[in-house]
């Protein structure tokens, strides 16, 4: 079975209506021509977007002139009530301070540190699976967070304050879309940008609980007595060209964006992968052979970090996943200055749209784009397709810093999950897909679990 796709519009459309699908869902907004155009322009009084569709253009925006394309300040301004001035949408020269503060915490070795706590966190998960029908994107959200409060403080997602920050951004979301599709919208500039009060007041709480976590880790930091997890890598790690840390507040919206980015992200991914893998029972059963590996550990200590790599083909269903559903299907940059882009002139402030969702589905890059194939990561050939259209995580100096993490604990928590379950579909609930604050399925994803 094909992998369920957006309902796209007409390629012809009055304006009215694109905008009103556009709010509603940005892919349903695009028409299908756009998996085989090279660029597509909107051109209004009050705004000029262009999304760039080829490998050259993405590779110019995000890798070969980046500082002239920065976040888009549209995009910022409807995050900043709860993200502050976190990395996530900081540009210039606060941005690579943050990052040279922040990358250290991710190389290499520490995602093997993180390791046991990822797998406590599959674990627990496991305890909480039952036989019977499942919505995974709830069931996958609950133990990506875990693992984010795991990792990054050392605590369990029923931590009473960790419970309550979780709870809160799950509020905070359903009132207000992280990813605001209407953030992206052609807006004539007289259109209100105020925040409900409501919006504010939740990010406002949000901010609170992560503060007091900061507060008493920054007090076990200065007592001696923090423990060795991401938090008190970042907080104790010093900026090489200024020599300070950062601030609690500075903290404070760092942490926001690990747990928004690190969480809701891993969690649409793998809840995809899961549904895949149901309508898929061929290939699950190959997966849950090569799940045996981890059986063995289930109750007990955790494997060791080097049981990831003898699952390759769990790995390569997470990777086949990514580039059908990216969680962040779409990205938002503004050209700093003029620029002209296949013979189109772009003013200073016209939004630049990367998209890994039409990336991913290009039908000049990849073999049936369409189609679920896992198997294709085991072809050399590719490499060249993934270089030039797999961006889930984003290219050049802004790529997702939690990459590897990322892979990391979804193998686990498919393996772990494989290791114990039978997954199949239930029958008539093919989930659709929409872009909320990551890519969703309009009624959830539900399938049905059954002990192997
Ligand atoms: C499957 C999981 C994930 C996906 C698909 C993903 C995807 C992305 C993408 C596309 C970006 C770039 C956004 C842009 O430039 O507009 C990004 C940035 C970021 N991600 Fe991830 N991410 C994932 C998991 C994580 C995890 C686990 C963490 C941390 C624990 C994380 C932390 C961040 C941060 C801090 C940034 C901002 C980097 C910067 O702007 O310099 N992400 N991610």
């Amino acid at each position: 079975m094909r992998p369920p796709m957006p309902d796209h519009r007409p390629d012809r459309l009055p304006l009215w209506r694109h905008i009103a699908l556009f709010r509603r869902d940005i892919l349903s907004a695009q028409p299908a021509r756009l998996y085989r155009a090279r660029m597509a322009e909107v051109k209004l009084p009050f705004l000029h977007s262009v999304m760039v569709n080829t490998p050259e253009l993405v590779r110019l925006v995000l890798q070969e002139r980046p500082a002239d394309f920065p976040k888009s300040a549209r995009v910022r301004e409807g995050l900043r009530p709860l993200l502050g001035d976190s990395i996530f949408i900081t540009n210039g020269a606060v941005w690579a301070r943050q990052r040279r503060m922040i990358d250290p915490a991710f190389e290499g070795g520490r995602t093997r540190e993180s390791f046991p706590a990822m797998w406590a966190a599959a674990e627990a998960m496991a305890a909480r699976l039952a036989p019977g029908e499942i919505e995974v994107e709830a069931a996958m959200s609950h133990v990506t967070a875990d693992v984010i409060f795991r990792t990054l403080f050392s605590v369990p997602i029923e931590e009473a304050t960790a419970a309550e920050v979780y709870r809160a951004f799950r509020a905070h979301q359903r009132a207000n879309p992280i990813l605001n599709p209407a953030a992206l919208v052609p807006m004539p500039p007289w259109v209100p940008r105020l925040f409900p009060r409501k919006t504010r007041a939740t990010a406002a709480r949000i901010r609170a609980l992560i503060t007091r976590m900061v507060d008493a880790r920054m007090a076990e930091i200065a007592a001696g007595t923090a423990p060795d997890d991401l938090a008190t890598k970042i907080m104790t790690t010093t900026d090489p060209e200024t020599g300070a840390r950062f601030s609690t507040e500075e903290m404070v919206d760092q942490v926001a964006i690990f747990f928004l980015a690190g969480h809701e992200t891993s969690a649409s991914a793998l809840a995809w992968t899961l549904w895949l893998v149901a309508a898929h029972p061929d290939w699950q059963a190959r997966l849950r052979d090569e799940a045996a590996v981890l059986c063995g550990s289930i109750g007990g200590v955790s494997p060791d970090f080097s049981v990831l790599r003898a699952m390759p083909l769990i790995r390569d269903t997470f990777r086949e996943a990514l580039r059908l559903y990216p969680p962040v299907p779409m990205m938002v940059r503004e050209a700093a200055g003029p620029e002209c882009f296949r013979g189109r002139d772009l003013g200073a402030g016209a939004q630049v749209i990367v998209s890994p969702w039409h990336m991913g589905r290009n039908e000049r890059i990849w073999d049936d784009p369409h189609d679920f194939r896992p198997e294709r990561w085991q072809d050399p050939a590719t490499t060249a397709c993934a270089r030039a259209g797999f961006l889930p995580f984003s290219a050049g100096p802004r790529v997702c810093p939690g990459a590897g993490f990322a892979m990391a604990e979804a193998v686990l928590i498919l393996a772990r999950i494989l290791c114990a379950w039978e997954v199949q579909p239930l029958p008539g609930a093919v989930p659709q897909p929409v872009a909320q604050l990551t890519v969703r399925a309009r009624d959830g994803i539900r399938v049905v679990l059954s002990r192997r």
